[in-house]
Parts: structure tokens; C-alpha cells; sequence
């Protein structure tokens, strides 16, 4: 376990063993877990490099957003410290949605382009479902291809989406188990809240919970959120859950990352060196979920940042080197 204060969050997390409001929280080090993984799937980019295959990962930028190109930028540093092959397009926004076609028909027909990522949102004028479509399933590193959702949703999948994959990745190495839980998502977003929803039905590891989806038109979301052993918080709502809405032992799994313009509160307080960095900036990094609140109440909870959003990429790497094993027809053992 990682960026612990106890050892409570290695016990399966059992609805009538929530525990009192003074025991310590586990605060979960998704830095650490996804260097972990990071670490292993480095070796599996050596044995590709060995059988003549280097993993190679193709993004796509149509847009001027700040956050979207740094995004895109962290992408390509995890890729590069792996030894994962990286090109790089950006495509300005003002251009038709033909030019983002075509050189996604390049890139499907290019080998040693093993994934490709047009990262989202794209302009209003470029029908999102079509660009997704236009990806080569095999190539289709985000998991959002309408194939690759289906054979998610069947209990096949090829690739699972990034973010949740990287949930289920934080749960098993803190040792929280999901089978037989009540799990709430919040949120219904394709990229988070509804893949998450589904893994947490399947059956197998990471699945077999008792999941509930929230949203913008739930009636009485504290109600629920109160119910559950395991909170995701994926609303894109600064600080919308807070300890009031959450049981005694309750795992939150906090998603949001949302840029708040600095309050004086977080200026004057102690910071983090990147939290400075974004203080400079003039916003600040916050999740869903109103942390300070709802770690009295947590076994154990994801920070914003350093929670989840590592993950997210290390499961990008993850995906791509799934997809160059796949492609070049050689077996990696993938962590
Ligand atoms: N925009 C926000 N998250 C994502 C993601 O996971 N993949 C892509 N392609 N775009 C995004």
C-alpha cells in the first residue's frame, strides 16, 4: 500500500464495518501506483523493442484549450520515458473536420503507429461520433470506438478506457475489494461515469458490485452517495460532494479536475510546489469532491491532484502497448 496514514485501507471495505470518524484515512498515492506500472510495462516495451516492434503512439490536438494542450503534453512525456514512439499533430481549429479525417486514415494505415488519440473536445463543427468512428478499433487507444464500448459492455473488452481501468487499477492495489459493494458513480459522461459504471458490473476482479449511476437530474443524491461503501466522484462539479453527503468508511475515488481561480483561502495555506506553479497561474487544481470534509469521513480517498489523474495516463501507455502486442502478433504479460 502507498501514501498511507494506517493500514486500514488493505481490509476489504465491509458496509458493517464502517469505521468511527477519528480513525485516520489512507490518502492514495496514484503517483506511486501508476510509477508501479509504469515500471512493468517499461519491460514490456523492451520485449516488443526486442521481438522488432516499437509501441508507437499517435495524438491529435484540434484545439487552443490551455488544459487540453497540457493534457497532450503529459501524454507524450509518459510515452517518452517508456521508450513508447510518440507523433504529434495539431490541427487548427478553424480547419474542416476533412483535414481531422484524413490524417486519421493516415495514421490507421501507418504500422508503426500502434494507437491513435484525438483528444477531446474537438470543435463544434467536428461531430465528435464520427471522429471516434473513423479510429481503427485496433488502434483505438481511448476505448471509445462503438466496437470497442460493445465488447467492454459484452465482458470482452479489448482495450477499457482509460480512466476507469485506472480506478480499478488504484482499488486492487490498495486492496479494496468491490464484489458484493454498493458503488455510486456520479457523473454519466462516456469517457468516465458510464465505462466506470460497467466494469463495476462485470463479473470478475474490479467488478461484481451493486452500482448505482448518478446525474445532473438524480433526485436526492446525498441519499445516495450516504449509501454507498465506495463513492466515484466524476461530475465535473468543483467540490460537489462533501463529507455531509458521505458514511463513516466510505472509499471516494475523486475524478474531477477542475481549474478554480485561486481563493485566498488556498493562497494563504501550505502548498505543493505544483500547486504553486498553478497558483502562479491564477486558478487552482480542485476535485468533486470537497476534500478536507470528506476525508473525516473516508478510509480512504484520492487527492486532487496526484490521485487519479496518473492513472489515467499510465493506462494510456498501457492501452498502447496492448495494442502494438496485438498488432504484432507478440505476447507481453501485461501488469
Ligand atoms: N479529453 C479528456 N479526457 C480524455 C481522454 O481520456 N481521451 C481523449 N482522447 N480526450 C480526452
Amino acid at each position: 500500500m502507498v501514501g498511507t496514514e494506517n493500514d486500514a485501507g488493505s481490509q476489504p471495505l465491509l458496509s458493517d464495518r464502517r469505521r468511527s470518524r477519528d480513525t485516520m484515512t489512507t490518502i492514495i498515492d496514484g503517483n506511486a501506483i501508476a510509477d508501479g506500472i509504469r515500471a512493468d510495462l517499461t519491460d514490456c516495451v523492451d520485449e516488443l523493442v526486442a521481438a522488432g516492434t516499437r509501441p508507437g503512439l499517435a495524438t491529435i490536438l484540434m484545439s487552443d484549450d490551455d488544459a487540453s494542450e497540457t493534457y497532450v503534453s503529459m501524454k507524450h512525456r509518459a510515452c517518452k520515458e517508456m521508450g513508447i514512439e510518440n507523433i504529434h499533430d495539431e490541427i487548427d481549429p478553424s480547419e474542416p473536420a476533412e483535414v481531422l479525417f484524413e490524417r486519421i486514415d493516415d495514421l490507421n494505415e501507418d504500422p508503426s503507429v500502434h494507437g491513435i488519440l484525438v483528444q477531446m473536445p474537438v470543435p463544434d463543427h467536428v461531430e465528435k461520433r464520427a471522429v471516434l468512428e473513423r479510429i481503427d478499433p485496433l488502434k483505438d487507444v481511448d476505448a471509445f470506438h462503438p466496437e470497442n464500448v460493445g465488447r467492454m459492455v459484452a465482458g470482452h473488452a479489448r482495450y477499457k478506457p482509460c480512466t476507469p481501468h485506472g480506478i480499478q487499477k488504484i482499488l486492487a492495489a490498495e486492496g479494496i475489494e468491490t464484489e458484493g459493494k454498493d458503488a455510486v458513480v456520479v457523473g454519466r459522461s462516456d469517457i468516465v461515469g458510464k465505462p466506470m459504471a460497467n466494469l463495476l458490473v462485470q463479473y470478475g476482479e474490479g467488478g461484481n458490485a451493486t452500482t448505482t449511476v448518478c446525474h445532473s437530474r438524480t433526485q436526492d443524491l446525498p441519499e445516495k452517495t450516504r449509501d454507498a461503501d465506495i463513492v466515484i466522484a466524476a461530475a465535473g462539479v468543483p467540490e460537489m460532494i462533501d463529507g455531509s453527503m458521505l458514511s463513516n468508511g466510505v472509499v471516494v475515488i475523486d475524478v474531477g479536475v477542475n481549474r478554480v481561480e485561486v481563493s485566498e483561502r488556498r493562497s494563504e495555506g501550505s502548498q505543493t510546489e505544483s500547486d504553486e506553479a498553478d497558483t502562479e497561474k491564477g486558478y487552482e487544481l480542485v476535485g468533486d469532491v470537497e476534500f478536507e470534509s470528506a476525508r473525516e469521513k473516508a478510509s480512504a480517498i484520492t487527492p486532487v491532484p496526484g490521485g487519479v489523474g496518473p492513472l489515467t495516463i499510465a493506462m494510456l501507455t498501457y492501452n498502447t502497448v496492448k495494442a502494438a502486442s496485438l498488432q504484432a502478433g507478440v505476447d507481453v504479460d501485461l501488469p
